[in-house]
């Protein structure tokens, strides 16, 4: 039987449903489900990069990794920040654990990417982090990429092969969100021009979504080409959930206000997006492959997101910590994984 709300009466209680039913939901959440631990696991020996570790995810990431014994190296481009940063996980961490210190990298600017590679006599584990979000200001990285797809991806990218040619890595792992559902999915736009090739024409939102795609579709590839080699790093992306955190700084003044409220009553706090992080980081290599198979990618997600409604769960999902999750990938999503990554290493 089908209830019929009169009109004027649909946006009022739309209003009360939301008030009433967003915080009583987070309330439930803190109340009844159990902080999520990650796999106990021994990091000692290991060495962890950590991109865009001096604040939010990728700080809580760190201080997970080097809390389960890894040196853990925070890179980021700015060098106070960056000491700062680990100068805290180091204390957070404690005495007996692992360390923590810093690592100049500017996803923005490939000569920073390459010199970062360059200084790195050791990387078992990247984690590829660093990012923003289409509110920060659109102004080009150094090569001239749509700012949001060249240091998102772009840089990241580069600093991933740069790492590989030099040193073995172990396991990288690739951040990525719920709104790569959002990118284009046809061959031709991820592949052809103007993504790859019309540097900094990218439109600016757009990037966001497609350069989280592409996380995935780059974990795709270096699986791929690892199984190919007969040995290789072990690649996963993952979806931190909606998080609290610095990202949302440049959110315009009066909507932070309102958006920070909603942001309090239903996102995640950084330590617990930082969980899917630490899950694919630190996961056995077994485990991780029979979730991609299962998948068909590597993806890990901090709440079950059903194909249907990935939003509402983003936001308020029950928080599971990490569930292998299946991203939404284009057709023959393998080619086009090659052909995304082919395109980027061409121009670079
Ligand atoms: N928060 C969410 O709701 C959410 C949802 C889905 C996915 N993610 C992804 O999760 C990752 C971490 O985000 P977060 O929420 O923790 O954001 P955050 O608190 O703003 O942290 C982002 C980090 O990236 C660094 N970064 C930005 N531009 C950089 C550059 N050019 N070179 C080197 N580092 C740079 C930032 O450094 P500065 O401090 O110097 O700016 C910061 O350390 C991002 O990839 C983001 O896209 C976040």
């Amino acid at each position: 039987m089908a209830i019929h709300v009169p009109e004027p009466l649909a946006w009022p209680l739309a209003v009360i449903f939301g008030l009433t039913f967003v915080p009583l939901w987070s309330l439930f959440r803190r109340l009844f489900v159990a902080p999520y631990a990650p796999p106990i696991c021994d990091l000692r020996g290991k060495v962890c990069v950590v991109t865009g570790g001096n604040t939010g995810i990728g700080y809580e990431t760190a201080v997970g990794l080097a809390q389960r014994g890894a040196t853990v190296k925070i890179a980021c481009r700015d060098a106070t920040r960056g000491r700062d940063a680990a100068e805290r996980a180091a204390a957070a961490v404690g005495t007996g654990a692992g360390t923590v210190d810093f690592v100049a990298l500017d996803l923005g600017d490939l000569d920073s990417v390459r010199a970062c590679a360059a200084s790195l006599a050791q990387c078992d584990i990247l984690v590829c982090n660093g990012g923003i979000n289409s509110l920060a200001p659109a102004k080009p990285t150094k090569e001239g990429y749509s700012a949001v797809f060249g240091v998102n991806y772009v840089g990241h990218q580069v600093l991933v092969f740069e790492l590989q040619r030099r040193l073995t890595v172990g396991r990288i792992v690739l951040l990525s969100s719920v709104m790569h559902r959002w990118a284009a999915h046809d061959a031709a736009t991820l592949s052809d021009p103007p993504y790859n090739t019309a540097l900094g024409q990218l439109d600016h939102n757009r990037g966001y979504s497609e350069s989280k795609l592409n996380m995935v579709l780059l974990a795709v590839e270096l699986n791929r080409r690892a199984a190919a080699a007969g040995g290789g790093p072990v690649a996963a992306a993952v979806d931190p959930g909606a998080v609290r955190s610095d990202i949302w700084r440049h959110t315009p003044g009066l909507l932070m206000w309102a958006w920070d409220l909603l942001m309090r009553a239903t996102f995640l706090t950084p330590a617990q997006g930082a969980a899917p992080s630490i899950h694919a980081a630190t996961l056995p290599t077994a485990a991780l492959a029979a979730a991609a198979r299962a998948k068909h990618a590597p993806y890990f997600a901090p709440y079950p997101t059903p194909d249907f409604c990935p939003l509402p769960f983003e936001m308020m999902g029950p928080f599971c910590g990490a569930c292998a999750c299946a991203p939404r990938l284009p057709a023959e999503y393998e080619a086009v994984a090659a052909r995304v990554v082919a395109a980027v290493e061409k121009r670079v």
